[in-house]
């Protein structure tokens, strides 16, 4: 078996934690007899400050014809903030129709998280994030800027045909593990896409009558979601509560270094695209103390996506099992460099 996949560390700590990540890949292919063809794309900042590219359309060509692209981080102080975050990431997750922002909250044995009483047994789920339209559309208008009577108006698109692709891959996500899915929204303010969602979850829900159904505000959410998180299998949501809940499920986690997530392409026209949640983090660049957790359990992630699901359990375990022993999730205090950990985990799934 072998994959073609587009590698893409990007800028700050995004090729420390990638290239820890394929130390880790290169383990994986050793132990389970598969190999991948890799293709490094040099999307980022500095490759925009040296030709003023964001994503071109060969760049576009060139990613599709991959079975997966694997993904750092994208973000550098000297490039003004937005440009490289919505003319790169967003336009990468709309140019390869990723419908789904796959994000798993689980927290491992002896990973230290701020909850406290928090146990493993207590937090398995998974949040099912609405990847293409909403309130991060971008539409909107403003009137009488610059003046005390400026109004913006910010709108918010739902279609059924996006909704109905997230709430039915939540579903079958839902009857695949424990058969439990909640709605998170805002149906009682946000009437109009309220319905819609409501209305899309009945459909689709009469299509799996083994999958509980219930409904939680989002507000409430980030009440629950900290104290009960054992209420929650899979959480279907709209693309900004998605954007904001699942940070909240990071710390739940132990924090940014440790979160994943998938952008999924459905349609099988485009590669899905896989990457730990942090950003670049200019803060700790150059110095090894970025944790390579979040890299590792994507490219985990991306294994299971290409049908290596011998290898996604290992990669996962190992990474569990080396985030469980470190003194500290980032910083000096991890005791060993980001590239250290990942040859820690590579070392773990070749021993098997
Ligand atoms: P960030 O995620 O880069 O950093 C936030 C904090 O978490 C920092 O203190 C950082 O040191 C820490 N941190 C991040 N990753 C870590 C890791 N693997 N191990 C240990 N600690 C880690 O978010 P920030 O600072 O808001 O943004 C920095 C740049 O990244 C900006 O340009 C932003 O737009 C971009 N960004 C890019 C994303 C992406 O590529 N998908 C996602 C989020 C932000
Ligand atoms: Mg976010």
């Amino acid at each position: 078996r072998s994959h073609s996949i587009a590698v893409l560390p990007g800028d700050g700590v995004g090729p420390e934690v990638t290239s820890a990540a394929l130390a880790v890949l290169d383990a994986a292919q050793e132990r389970h007899g598969f190999t991948t063809t890799r293709t490094d794309v040099p999307l980022g900042a500095e490759h925009y400050l040296a030709t003023g590219e964001l994503l071109e359309d060969e760049a576009v060509e060139q990613l599709r014809g991959h079975d997966a692209i694997l993904f750092g981080a994208i973000g550098s102080p000297a490039v003004a903030p937005g440009i490289l975050e919505r003319g790169i990431i967003l336009a990468l997750r709309g140019a390869m129709r990723q419908a789904i922002n796959l994000r798993p909250v689980r927290l491992y044995p002896g990973v230290p998280t701020p909850i406290s009483g928090l146990t493993p047994e207590r937090c398995d789920l998974v949040i099912v994030r609405e990847n293409t339209e909403g309130a991060y559309v971008a539409q909107g208008s403003t009137v009488h800027r610059g003046t005390p009577a400026q109004v913006a108006v910010q709108e918010s698109v739902n279609t059924w045909y996006a909704v109905e692709r997230a709430v039915d891959f939540a579903f079958r996500l839902a009857s695949e593990r424990r058969g439990r899915l909640t709605l998170c929204h805002k149906t009682n303010v946000l009437v109009e896409a309220g319905r819609l969602w409501t209305a899309v979850m009945e459909e689709v829900g009469s299509r799996f009558p083994d999958v509980e159904t219930d409904y939680v505000h989002v507000d409430a959410m980030c009440m629950h979601l900290p104290v009960s998180p054992e209420r929650f299998d899979v959480v279907v949501t709209d693309n900004l509560f998605g954007d904001i809940v699942t940070d909240l499920g990071a710390v739940l986690q132990g924090g940014l270094g440790v979160a994943a997530s998938g952008n999924l392409n459905l349609d099988g026209a485009a590669p899905s695209m896989f990457e730990p949640i942090h950003g670049s983090a200019p803060d700790i660049a150059g110095r090894g103390w970025a944790n390579p957790a979040g890299a590792c359990l994507s490219l985990a992630m991306m294994l299971g996506h290409l049908g290596e699901g011998e290898a996604a359990a290992a990669v996962e375990s190992a990474t569990a099992a080396v985030l469980g022993e470190l003194p500290a999730l980032a910083g000096a205090g991890m005791g060993a460099s980001t590239q250290e950990l990942g040859d820690r985990v590579a070392a773990l799934v070749r021993e098997g």
